[in-house]
């Protein structure tokens, strides 16, 4: 669908989201002839400089992070055409001047706020824009992670949020929504008859979700440390990809048919008790060591980081679904920094098969499992028995492999020049919905509930390894592994 003429207006327009992603992704999306004539970027930023000053901040912080391969100065200086830069203090309305003299007033055009600030900026943002009477029928807005810190900001966002735009104009980004294998696994899973029949706890036995990153927190850390990896990664990137590998199959691909799908599930985990909570989860906390053969430090140690900081930077659950598809079917999330490898994948194993007819004896079957892998590559991965080569039948291990980039020479889109693209097209299915945000806060709050009611200090794991090694006990309870570590 060919993109209409439009606004798009960037709040924290000089931040570093803006520099490193978004200003990338609407250039990319320049250079592949997406953007129509009439296409602006407002970048509303506090610091008083003027138009020229601004595109130099572009010009260094922005460009270094475009593909070279699509640089030229032609369609350098076309995009910067583009771009227009309001110097404004967000939090007062009476500021707003400069943004209403930028934005066309053209009623059909679509307009975009994208709220690319820290939330509680959120609320005051909506009420200029409104107070500003800058709402139109055809405005959108985007919201940035982190998208509050617990249930009650979270419904306090939506519904402040909700004063000034109805729910069809609200975009909560999940950027892990617009990566390419993540779609891929819906046309998996309802493209083919083959997978649907044994997507359930009759022919499952666990699915392992993990996105490692040897990255540690850099220069984030006064965001990171009042954060940490379960609010920072798991109640949102994980959690939708838990949603779209165990929801039912939706009615269509419409934005509303897709996000009930995944609230069903979300509303279905099975609530941890202190018990279970105790049992089910790690949490760790990096410790110096070795990534990639270099020498780095203790999260404690990073510049800026509280001394005896108890945030984490790893945690590693078992969650369970209660549906009739998936009761009993563990379900083992996993994310941490600092850690071996860099990779983002979700293993589904498949049951053992109930006898065998060969010389072999069963346990020396590995089960079928499908890897779908996000990154550094992405594919599919299916391992099979099959019979090695020669005399005899002896039965041994052996992949079937579908790697994306091969079978498809099409060029790739970053997450966010997709979710930018469906934004401006109006598409809401890869976007959270308020209610689905919700249900996430409600099923982890216990647990942050329960680590600062016991102040309990996470583990501490070497840096560039699996975590600590209470994650692989807490699978190997169930008699499993890592697949790292299988
Ligand atoms: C962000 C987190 O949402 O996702 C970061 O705030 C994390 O801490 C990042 O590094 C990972 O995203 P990706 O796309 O690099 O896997």
């Amino acid at each position: 669908m060919a993109l209409t003429d439009f606004d798009l207006v960037l709040f924290g327009g000089s931040g570093d989201l803006a520099m490193r992603k978004l200003l990338p992704a609407m250039y990319a999306r320049d250079v592949a002839h997406d953007l129509p004539p009439g296409a602006r970027i407002i970048c509303v930023g506090r610091q008083d400089c003027g138009q020229d000053e601004f595109l130099r901040t572009v010009e260094s912080n922005a460009k270094p992070h475009i593909k070279s391969s699509t640089l030229t100065e032609a369609a350098w200086a076309k995009f910067c055409q583009r771009i227009v830069y309001a110097s404004l203090n967000a939090t007062e309305a009476g500021s707003y001047a400069p943004l209403v003299a930028a934005l066309r007033t053209d009623a059909a055009l679509t307009r975009v706020y994208y709220l690319a600030t820290p939330p509680h900026l959120f609320a005051q943002i909506c009420d200029n824009l409104a107070a500003n009477a800058l709402v139109t029928p055809n405005s959108r807005v985007v919201l940035e992670k982190p998208l509050g810190r617990d249930l009650a900001s979270a419904k306090q966002i939506n519904a402040e949020v909700g004063q000034v735009f109805a729910e069809s104009q609200i975009y909560r980004i999940d950027h892990y929504l617009g990566k390419e294998t993540v779609q891929n696994l819906m046309a998996l899973r309802f493209g083919n008859i083959l997978f649907e029949p044994l997507w359930r706890r009759e022919w499952i036995s666990d699915v392992q979700i993990t996105i490692a990153e040897k990255l540690g927190v850099g220069n984030r850390m006064g965001y990171y440390d009042t954060s940490g990896a379960l609010r920072d990664m798991l109640q949102n990137h994980l959690l939708q990809l838990l949603c779209i590998v165990a929801m039912e199959p939706p009615t269509s691909i419409s934005s509303d048919a897709v996000r009930d799908s995944k609230l069903q599930v979300l509303r279905s985990l099975k609530k941890f008790t202190p018990t279970t909570l105790a049992q089910n989860i790690v949490r760790g906390q990096y410790r110096a060591g070795h990534v990639d053969g270099k020498a780095v430090p203790s999260y404690r140690d990073e510049p800026d980081a509280p001394q005896h900081s108890r945030t984490e930077t790893f945690v590693a659950l078992k969650a369970e679904i209660d549906t009739w598809r998936w009761a009993g079917v563990p379900f083992y999330l996993r994310t941490g920094k600092r850690m071996a490898d860099s990779l983002a994948e979700i293993v589904v194993r498949f049951k053992q098969i109930p006898h065998s007819i060969f010389a072999q004896p069963t346990s020396s079957f590995q089960p079928n499992c499908l890897v779908i892998r996000l990154q550094p590559d992405e594919g599919l991965r299916m391992n099979l028995m099959a019979k090695t080569p020669g005399d005899g039948m002896r039965l041994k291990p052996a992949e079937l492999e579908l790697d994306f980039r091969e079978s498809f020479k099409t060029p790739r889109m970053d997450a966010y020049e997709r979710l930018l693209l469906d934004v401006l097209r109006g598409q809401l299915t890869l976007f959270m919905r308020g209610d689905e945000l919700e249900a996430a806060w409600e099923w982890v709050e216990p647990i942050l509930d329960n680590w600062e009611q016991n102040d309990n200090a996470p583990i501490p794991y070497t840096a560039g390894t699996w975590g600590p090694a209470a994650a692989s006990a807490l699978i190997g309870r169930d008699g499993l592994q890592w697949r790292e570590e299988a």
